[in-house]
């Protein structure tokens, strides 16, 4: 007999006759001659209501039929007379697959995030988690549909690359040298020319380079995979290894590249509202009752445009005591990107053309001499969620640029040929996938929408 997942009963139109229903039991309850049994598969955030008459002969071994235990019920889908939902199952026998006993961490009892985050194999099964992670597979997909729909082609960079792209210094460096005893050149430094590499090599921060390769070949591209930060950061929105969209056009400039961002961060919430709201629920009553009402209002609204020069302004009148103080020149930290977009705009805020001092040396130089053409989006409970710029096609500034950063031009060679042959203005950005996906659930701690976190000093499972 095939399987019918609960999603698929609770979306029932009329009885079904032979049902079978395989999951993990949340709840029994016992009544007066039979038992119900809250029965959750996973697909989707409600379980499905089991009733087990105590005449049944499975019912002998209901005591085992307890929170967390696999089963494998059969019967018959009805309509449900109780309360509360409209599709039930008279079970005609129950078959218990795997057993589980008290010592099972996830009761129905609330549990804290921060001890769920320790049992980060178990969580998917609860109520939240599931939810959570049914929507990051959906945000996935929404992410190629919008791309794909607008003909940009999805381009694999490489996850192991000799570059740093933000020139941050934030790399893992990848190497299969014997840390213990590593090969030294005649100064005594450890010689990576017999690494396995035969040169430095790390994991990616960003795939942007190799997209401007593919952008100058195939126009529209986008990449979507995981990127690697050492940064020790302690925060709730920065994670060591998170997913990053990165979209790469050619002939493009930056007002494209905002217009492109702010529409994308929007139709990706709109999906979300339209095929997720079951999910959505358990958010909006358990994590951010403001939620729907937030997501709602970014879909309908423009997002605000305001340069760095305008946004440090504002900053500074603001009257407020920042634990940064903020000039001209400098970053603009958390705390000021949500000063700007939750107090100030009161929406999401696009800020552009920052000082070139602050940013990597691919941005596009203004013709002021002092700010490159780079944008970032912020929204309301996160700040940053999209960073990205138009990238410096002129290939003497491009070369100053990296001087200037103290990059050394043999190593990107094949970046600059891109400026030698055929160059064309052409930007692109960086969406954060899990700061993404924070934005559309309310979660507030990146940690707990990647299954696996890694940060600082932590790497289990
Ligand atoms: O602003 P970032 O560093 O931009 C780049 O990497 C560019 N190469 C992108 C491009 O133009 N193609 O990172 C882009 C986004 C940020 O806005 C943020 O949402 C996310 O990536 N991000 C992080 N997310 C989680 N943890 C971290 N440590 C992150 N660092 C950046
Ligand atoms: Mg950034």
């Amino acid at each position: 007999m095939q399987r019918t997942t609960v999603k698929q009963a609770l979306a029932a139109e009329a009885p079904i006759p032979e049902i079978l229903i395989q999951g993990w039991v949340r709840t029994r309850r016992d009544a007066k001659g039979f038992s119900f049994v809250e029965v959750n598969d996973g697909t989707c955030l409600k379980g499905i209501q089991v009733i087990v008459d105590a005449a049944l002969p499975d019912y002998a071994h209901i005591d085992k039929v307890n929170t967390g235990a696999a089963v494998s019920v059969k019967g018959e889908l009805v309509e449900s007379k109780g309360k509360g939902q409209k599709w039930e199952v008279i079970a005609r026998s129950l078959e218990v697959v795997g057993a589980t006993d008290a010592t099972y961490p996830l009761q129905k009892k609330g549990h804290s995030l921060e001890f769920l985050r320790e049992i980060a194999h178990l969580r998917p099964r609860s109520n939240l988690f599931g939810a959570v992670f049914r929507v990051r597979s959906r945000l996935a997909w929404a992410i190629h549909q919008f791309f794909q729909e607008r003909g940009f082609v999805y381009i694999h960079t490489p996850i192991i690359t000799a570059s740093d792209c933000e020139g941050a210094g934030e790399l893992f460096r990848v190497t299969t040298l014997d840390p213990e005893n590593p090969p030294r050149t005649d100064d005594g430094r450890v010689d990576f020319s017999r690494d396995f590499f035969a040169r430095p090599t790390y994991l990616t921060v960003s795939g942007q380079l190799e997209a401007e390769v593919f952008a100058c070949a195939l126009s529209n591209v986008y990449t979507f995979g995981p990127t690697f930060r050492a940064e020790n950061s302690n925060t709730s929105r920065h994670a060591s290894e998170f997913w990053m969209i990165e979209p790469e056009m050619a002939f493009c400039n930056l007002e494209g590249d905002m217009d492109l961002a702010e529409d994308f961060v929007k139709s990706l919430i709109r999906d979300i509202l339209e095929n997720c709201a079951g999910d959505l629920e358990i958010f909006s009553r358990f994590v951010d009752k403001t939620l729907l009402e937030r997501l709602r209002f970014v879909v309908e609204r423009p997002f605000q445009r305001c340069s760095y020069a305008e946004a440090i302004e504002i900053l500074e009148k603001s009257g407020k005591r920042f634990e940064f103080p903020i000039a001209w020149g400098a970053n603009l930290q958390s705390e000021h990107e949500r000063y700007l977009t939750e107090e100030h705009f009161k929406c999401p805020v696009t800020v552009y053309n920052y000082p070139r001092e602050i940013k990597p040396f691919y941005m596009r130089l203004n013709d002021d001499g002092r700010t490159v053409a780079a944008m970032d989006v912020l929204v309301p409970g996160i700040g940053e969620i999209v960073g990205g710029s138009q990238r410096e096609e002129r290939l003497e500034v491009l070369r100053a640029n990296m001087r200037d950063h103290g990059l050394d031009e043999a190593d990107y060679a094949w970046y600059l040929d891109l400026r030698r042959w055929g160059t064309v203005p052409h930007a692109g950005f960086g969406l954060g996938f899990e700061r993404m996906l924070m934005f559309v659930t309310g979660m507030g701690n990146i940690r707990d929408v990647i299954p696996f976190a890694r940060t600082p000093g932590h790497c289990a499972f």
